[in-house]
């Protein structure tokens, strides 16, 4: 299941930040659902805080009961974290002293699941007493803190009460979603996306692949703490959050990258890798010169996932390949694994009509062993996440 939060924005000047910091955390795979208090609503609107999350948005306590599609309670309880952000002198005093005359304190008041708050505010309500009191008062009840930052403020005034950046109160979010790290201290090398084996200096051989579960997979090994390594081939995807990556065109040049990485505890070749390249990639654009067409020689590319598998002091100790085939999945893959030499094997239908390649789901069946398991179909990101899951089990069964 993706992690999903309640983000409430209070009404402060710094309320344009939480728009970046819900793009930010889309990106990280977090579902968002946002609620504004009145005044919020003065400082960004309810339209692009639903056009950036991608939910619907809310504002008041009545349209919600209106709604009847959800009841503050149930609001309240449906997300793994509530977020204050901007939390505003005001929204901190009303949450310590218990209000509920909004739906933004109503929810804060009837959930049982953490708080992470973001303060900002001017230096001087930050440095008041009355503040002070109110934000130990809300420590010694389990709020976890976010900032604020020491800087220049949009009122002119320099000291603490500054929101803090957008990135840093994502990654708080992300600690506090995913408070273990059970793959910190490992290294975890991905490869992804498809390869572009030149045939002149404008046509290449290519593949379907959009990188997508691979990219998810770096994305969620990152998340459980790993340091990700990510050879990516072509695509459009943005690098994950904590992922390194790596550009690649080739197959040869992935493969360069892969051992340049090395060492690594895990690897995962996700990325969908020419077989075979031009044998001699022309200089210049070939032409047509109303001769016949060229005949191209093709010459096989290195096997990443089958080089990663071969015995040595450099061979990660979890070696996963994947297997998309068109026809008898389970038979090609048991095969494919035993032909790579690789630890476990995720088997993917990729034949017309599945949408696989390129689309958000898939469906696989793991093989560990002698054993196939087939996964129900998911989104690539929880795909993604199982497999993290899975690789955080085995290690934290063997040995560093
Ligand atoms: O042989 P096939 O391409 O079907 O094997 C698929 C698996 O092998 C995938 O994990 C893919 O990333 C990997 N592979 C590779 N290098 C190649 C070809 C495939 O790493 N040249």
């Amino acid at each position: 299941m993706r992690a999903r939060i309640i983000l409430i924005i209070g009404g402060g000047i710094a309320a344009y930040k939480s728009l970046e910091l819900i793009r930010l955390l889309r990106k990280r795979d977090i579902a968002v659902e946002c609620v504004l208090t009145e005044s919020a609503t003065h400082f960004v609107t309810p339209l692009s805080v639903q056009g950036l999350s991608g939910a619907p948005v809310h504002t008041a306590l009545l349209s919600l009961a209106e709604d009847s599609q959800m009841d503050h309670i149930a609001l309240s309880r449906s997300a793994d974290l509530l977020v204050v952000c901007p939390a505003t002198a005001n929204l901190v005093a009303r949450m310590a002293n218990g209000f509920a005359d909004d739906l933004a304190t109503t929810l804060l008041l009837a959930t049982d699941t953490p708080v992470l708050v973001a303060p900002a505010m001017n230096v001087r309500m930050w440095q008041h007493p009355a503040t002070q009191e109110n934000l130990r008062l809300l420590r010694t009840r389990g709020c976890l803190f976010v900032g604020p930052d020491e800087g220049e403020m949009a009122c002119g005034e320099f000291g603490p009460g500054r929101l803090s950046e957008p990135e840093a109160i994502a990654s708080a979010i992300e600690d506090a979603l995913f408070p273990h790290k059970p793959l910190s201290g490992r290294h975890v090398l991905v490869t992804a996306g498809p390869t572009h084996e030149p045939i002149d200096p404008v046509r290449f051989i290519a593949n379907h692949s959009s990188g997508k579960q691979g990219y998810a997979i770096a994305a969620a090994c990152a998340q459980l703490g790993a340091q990700v390594t990510l050879v990516s081939g072509p695509t459009s995807l943005p690098c994950p959050a904590g992922v390194t990556r790596v550009d690649v065109t080739t197959a040869v040049e992935m493969l360069a990258a892969c051992k340049a990485a090395l060492p690594s505890d895990c690897a995962i070749c996700a990325a969908a890798v020419g077989d075979w390249r031009v044998a001699e990639t022309a200089a210049q654009k070939r032409k047509k010169e109303g001769g016949a067409p060229p005949e191209l020689t093709l010459v096989e590319n290195p096997d990443i996932l089958a080089t990663l598998s071969q015995p040595g002091t450099l061979r990660p100790s979890l070696v996963i390949g994947f297997a998309a085939e068109t026809e008898t999945l389970e038979a090609h893959a048991v095969a494919k694994k035993r032909r790579k030499g690789c630890d476990w094997m995720l088997a993917n239908d990729v034949s017309t009509g599945t949408n696989v390649f390129g689309g958000d789901q898939n469906r696989v069946l793991f093989l560990d062993g002698d054993t196939v398991e087939p996964w129900s179909a998911m989104a690539k990101t929880d795909i993604a996440r199982s497999l993290a899951a899975r690789i955080a089990a085995r290690f934290s069964s063997s040995p560093r």
